[in-house]
Order: structure tokens, then sequence, then C-alpha cells
């Protein structure tokens, strides 16, 4: 089967936060948008019959979960991570990042200290300090080939400083870490030995390239661990405007509190659409997913092999997983508002800020690959042609 992921789709004026938000956000609307966390594919064909068809259905009311998707969604975890989930475990929500701050809510209390490990996707710090509790950080470690690790040292300090939670991002956004067996293993050891509730949030879990395997922490059979894990096939399959996500959470009594907490909000997770799509994602879109990933590495490894030959200042770690680059362009010696400046006026290319993901990224930018490649390749000519103008002024 073949997909064609070089194919351009015009996205603007489709409602496209990263297309027709680009004059509020970088001030002009020609910027190449590689910044928020979409991709600019077709989604795999039966996910758009499956919606076709069912918006050929001229009702669109109040919607209950289908058993159906339960299953569709375990078989996926089973045959692609090697998970048996339990159904039952099993909450619906709205989205991943409602679903961190309902299980903050639920697991912990006001104050309580909760673990982030910056540089990370900037809503666990919000998920923390808007539901009242402390944020406790735990900045990774980059080592000297510029690859990011945790900092276990520190995390124990942080259990003894009292932490109560980890939000844990697996893998990570922005660094494209997938993390090793050894340092699950370890982490579970950590959380075992302090009786801390790990929150892992896997939204990226199948975005992960060929030579790498993700482990969800729930692979690993460690019942005396506090582990819940938040899941979606929104980022896998290009579906994240619709909305839904889901909560594996084996113990019955957080699962009842975190319950407590959406029905105090009074929101339903369960709509026609986002249903009928995650259901035919999970049950049709493997091949799909498998062509993206091989597509997404030549994309990557398009971009290490040329940021290394022709823009040495700008430094890609390699990412692991993720459609998302993280970009160390600290040599080009610019503040935080002049690097973003400098890649929307000089290059036209619009980037998430490092410093988004907290203080230590500065001076990092985030680059959003999952575009066609012509794409990539135009956005680097020029952000090269940039770095060079700027480099033979200062010199
Ligand atoms: C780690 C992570 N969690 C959550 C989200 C967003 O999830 P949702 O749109 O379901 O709230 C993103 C989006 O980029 C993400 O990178």
């Amino acid at each position: 089967m073949s997909f064609d992921f070089d194919q351009p789709i015009d996205r603007e004026n489709t409602g496209s936060l990263k297309f027709d938000a680009r004059r509020q956000l970088f001030g002009r609307e020609d910027v190449i948008p590689l910044w928020v966390a979409d991709m600019d594919f077709a989604v795999a064909e039966p996910i758009s019959q499956a919606l076709q068809q069912r918006a050929a259905h001229p009702v669109y009311g109040y919607t209950v979960f289908p058993d159906e998707l339960k299953t569709v969604m375990c078989d996926w975890f089973a045959r692609r991570h090697q998970w048996t989930i339990e159904p039952d475990s099993i909450v619906w929500c709205p989205g991943v990042v409602p679903s961190l701050h309902a299980s903050i809510l639920a697991l912990t209390e006001p104050g309580d200290p909760v673990i982030v490990q910056p540089p990370v996707y900037a809503p666990f710090f919000t998920a923390v300090t808007q539901t009242q509790r402390q944020l406790m950080l735990n900045p990774l470690q980059q080592t000297a080939s510029g690859d990011y690790q945790i900092d276990f040292d520190h995390l124990q300090q942080c259990a003894e400083a009292g932490a109560k939670c980890l939000v844990f991002c697996s893998p990570h956004n922005p660094v494209g870490r997938v993390w090793s067996q050894t340092e699950l293993q370890q982490l579970l050891d950590w959380a075992e030995q302090y009786q801390i509730t790990v929150i892992s949030d896997d939204i990226h879990a199948d975005l992960v390239y060929p030579e790498f395997k993700h482990r969800p922490l729930a692979t690993f059979e460690r019942p005396d661990v506090k582990l819940i894990t938040a899941v979606s096939a929104s980022k896998t399959f290009n579906i994240p405007g619709l909305g839904l996500s889901a909560l594996v959470v084996d113990d019955a009594e957080q699962r009842q509190a975190i319950n407590r907490v959406f029905d105090s909000w009074h929101v339903s997770a369960a709509n026609p659409f986002s249903i009928t799509a995650f259901t035919a994602a999970y049950q049709y879109g493997d091949d799909w997913l498998d062509a993206l990933m091989d597509y997404l590495r030549q994309t990557r490894d398009w971009v290490m092999e040329f940021a290394a030959d022709n823009c040495p200042q700008i430094q890609v770690i390699p990412a692991q997983g993720t459609y998302l680059l993280w970009l160390d362009c600290r040599q080009l010696g610019l503040k935080d508002a002049e690097l973003k400046r400098f890649f929307v006026e000089q290059a036209g290319i619009g980037m998430n800020q490092g410093k988004m993901f907290g203080d230590v990224g500065r001076g990092f930018m985030r680059m959003n690959i999952a575009c066609p490649r012509a794409i990539v390749e135009q956005a680097w000519q020029l952000i090269a042609r940039a770095v060079h103008a700027r480099h033979s002024k200062t010199i």
C-alpha cells in the first residue's frame, strides 16, 4: 500500500491554528508554519471514509461511547505496544491536557509538590500551577553529545523534599527521547520507593522512529507503583482537532476520583465524530502509521545531514520519537525574543520558542517536520541562507 505524504494540502482558511493564526503569532501571514504539533498530511483513508459515512446521517445528537471503541483501543495497544489494557480501566477524556488537570486534582492535594521535567510541553507547568499545586522542577540533563537524560540524583532529592506526583512525558516533547528500558525501570523503582504517583503522558507513543521502541510504563507490571497513563489517537493519526483521549487507570479508587472531577466539570468527551474517527484509526491505521514513520524518519535524517553540512551553528538534537525537532540555536548568540524575530523576519519560518518549554529551553527552537518534505527542505534552505547572512555580517 502506498501513501502520498509529499502531496501538499492547502490548509489556509480552514480555521487551522497552525496556518490561520500566523499573523497573530508571528506578525506575518507568510511564514512557513513549523510550529504547533499537528501534521499537514491527509488522514488515513479509512478515517475520512468513516467520518463521511457518519456525517451522511443527518442527526448529530448526544452520544455515548460504544464498547467497540474500548475493544479497538485495547487491540491497538496489545498489537503495537504489547500492553494488555483492562477495558474497565479506561476513562474517556476530552483531551490529554484536561486529563492531566483532572488527574492532578483527583490524586493530589492543593499545595502538594508535583514534578515536571523541563524542557517540556508547556501545559505541564500550568496543569500544576492552575490546580494550585506546587511546581517542582527536575530538569533533564544534556550530555556532551547533546542527548537528554533524566537526572535521577535530583529526582531523589525531589522525592525527599516531599514530591507527591510526577507528570512524565513518554516519549518526550520537545527533546524527542524515547526512554530506554533501564531508564523506565529506574523511574519505577524511584516511584515505588517513595510512593509517588506517576502520570505518564504517552500521547506520542506511536510516533517513534523504526529503530526505537516505546515501552509504556504500565507494561512493566509493577503493582506497587501508583501509575496512570494518558493516551490518544489524536497525535498519531492527525485528528487532534476532534478532542478525545483516554486515561488508563488500573486502581478503581483513583478511577472513581478522576471520574468525579470530570463529572463536576459537566463536559462530555463523547462526540459522534471523534468516536468514529478514533474507532477507524485504531482499527485500520497500522499501514498508514508505519508509512508515516518511515517518511518522517527520512525527513529527520535529511534535516540532520543538511544542518550538519550547511548550518553547523544550529545543532539538531537527534529525535528518537515525535515529529518535533529540538534545535540548539545557542551558537547564534541571540536572546529569545531576537531568536524568534530572526527566524520569522530573516528566514520566514514560524517555530516554537524553546523558552515556552521552561527556562532551560532558552536559546532553543522547536521545529515541526510533519509536512511534505519539500517544505522542510525549503525551510532549511531559508534558514541556512539567513544564518550565513548573519554570520558574514558578524565576522
Ligand atoms: C506531551 C503532550 N501532551 C498533550 C498534548 C495535547 O493533547 P490534547 O490536545 O489532547 O490536550 C500535546 C500536544 O502537542 C503534547 O505534546
